[in-house]
């Protein structure tokens, strides 16, 4: 650890060359030598200076050492590999005790919400925070609004105050800030409502795995994944916040999902009565090249292979009738038990960084600025689902994906995963439950339901509805 002289203000340049000298002493020791971040030190002033050291500082060169192309899986580990058990939507229709178990647990107020907003939407191409992004078919509405509104509407429905954890990155932090404040958190009381920052990572050139620089003072980084949650969540005092309010049950899900069926009852009351430590929602996977998470067991250990990390021969196993081997695909919302979260959180470096490919925008040694239009670094991001390395008691539970499931990723002008196919979804759902409840939609016809108007499908059922629908509408 660097000592670094407090305050800043107080620095001299005598202190400044002893720490120019014991940074350069470190950064000749790693391999490849990273002392070219110090190329510009003499051109800032004190505070950038201060703030350069301790960004090197804080560098876990270990990390760097990471080989980008290794295999994930050693090819004898994966032949051990077999489906994780999951209950299905036939078995879950059969009863409705997980049901009537959730509904308890929520009225009870022990279910809190966390939703990750930190994400850069590289793909996607959105110059905002992606919960900006207007998702709504007809209203226009935002991701976050159509999910906060579904917090509302569960804490109403359940008489109960039911806290967001919301987590940005230093990517989409004060614009989200500003978004929710100018539209008064959609109705979140502001005493639920918890807005923290995760962490970032150190980019590397692809190449020479040397640190990039964003600018003479500042290296380049990136937000440190989904699973960078696990520590801001401990260092924003999170889970003091949950003890305080008596939640021992966290649902946890992505930003970019329309459908995300927040603190569903049914999953809750099968979290609970599997007496797990983590329970997520899963699908069954399109096809085998379809970028979700996969899920594997060895044993009474299950975990998730990442889309960009599969082996080909995993990806496309098949069973003795030629369906797919390794069916269940992860939808990114999870239960965590909060005692275990929080008991896995303070252990150092619980979640391992893996590296992926990126364009990283950095400055060049004469401190020109590149804008790669190709992948040029290597980033480190955590995965949140590597949590499941840490518990035998995972449980899985399939959910409809018609009515769960619409990640918002590409640009329209891809197949999937695109704004068009999730406003597609939501129509589908919603003209289905409105058909349920005896309206006729006419075909085309694009329909919209508020969660604040119904969660569900059986919600519809107590309110007074057209015959018919004839134009766009959204139900308010
Ligand atoms: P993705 O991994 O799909 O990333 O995030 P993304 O930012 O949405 O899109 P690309 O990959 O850059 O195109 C899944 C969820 O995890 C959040 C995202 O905001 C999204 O809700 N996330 C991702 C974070 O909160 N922080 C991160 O560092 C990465």
């Amino acid at each position: 650890m660097l000592l670094m002289p407090n305050p800043v203000d107080e620095l001299t340049s005598a202190d400044l060359d002893r720490v120019k000298d014991d940074l350069l002493c470190r950064l000749r020791s790693v391999v490849p030598s990273q002392e070219h971040v110090l190329a510009h030190w003499d051109q800032l002033d004190e505070i950038a200076k201060a703030k350069l050291a301790t960004q090197i500082d804080d560098v876990d060169f270990d990390l760097l050492r990471t080989d980008a192309s290794r295999p994930p899986l050693h090819p004898q580990y994966e032949a051990s590999l077999q489906p994780p058990p999951v209950i299905t939507l036939e078995e879950q229709s059969s009863s409705h005790d997980a049901f009537l178990e959730g509904e308890l647990c929520l009225q009870e107020g022990r279910v809190g919400v966390v939703l990750v907003a930190g994400g850069m939407g590289t793909r996607l191409g959105f110059e905002q925070p992606k919960g900006m992004f207007p998702i709504g078919p007809v209203s226009g509405n935002s991701l976050f609004q159509v999910l906060i509104e579904r917090i509302v509407a569960l804490g109403r429905r359940y008489g109960v105050r039911i806290p967001l954890y919301l987590m940005t990155s230093d990517v989409t932090h004060k614009a989200t800030i500003r978004f929710l404040r100018e539209n008064d958190a959609f109705g979140l009381n502001p005493d639920d409502l918890r807005v923290f920052c995760q962490g970032t990572l150190p980019a590397i050139d692809a190449t020479t795995k040397k640190l990039l620089l964003a600018s003479p003072g500042e290296l380049a980084t990136c937000p440190d994944g989904h699973g960078g949650f696990l520590d801001a969540a401990r260092k924003s005092g999170c889970f003091e916040d949950m003890a305080r309010r008596g939640i021992d049950v966290l649902f946890y899900g992505q930003m970019d999902n329309p459908l995300l069926l927040i603190a569903d009852p049914e999953l809750i009351g099968h979290h609970l009565l599997a007496n797990a430590d983590i329970t997520t929602h899963i699908v069954r996977r399109a096809c085998s090249t379809e970028k979700v998470g996969m899920f594997v067991s060895q044993g009474p250990k299950v975990w998730i292979l990442e889309y960009s990390e599969l082996p080909k021969e995993v990806a496309t196993a098949t069973d003795d009738d030629g369906e797919p081997l390794f069916w269940a695909g992860n939808t990114g919302a999870h239960l965590f038990r909060v005692p275990f979260l929080k008991r896995i959180a303070s252990r150092p470096n619980a979640l391992p960084a893996h590296p992926c490919r990126k364009q990283v925008d950095h400055i060049d040694e004469q401190g020109r600025i590149q804008q790669p239009l190709e992948p040029n670094a290597i980033k480190f991001e955590k995965f949140i689902f590597d949590l499941m390395h840490h518990t035998n008691r995972t449980a899985l539970v399939e959910c409809d994906r018609a009515a769960t499931f619409a990640p918002v990723k590409n640009p329209d002008s891809m197949a999937t995963d695109t704004a068009a196919t999730a406003r597609a979804a939501m129509v589908k759902l919603h003209t289905g439950w409105l058909q349920h409840a005896g309206t006729e939609v006419a075909p085309g016809i694009d329909v919209e339901i508020s969660p604040l108007f119904a969660l569900s499908k059986s919600d519809l059922g107590s309110k007074a509805l057209a015959a018919s629908i004839g134009e766009p509408t959204f139900l308010t």
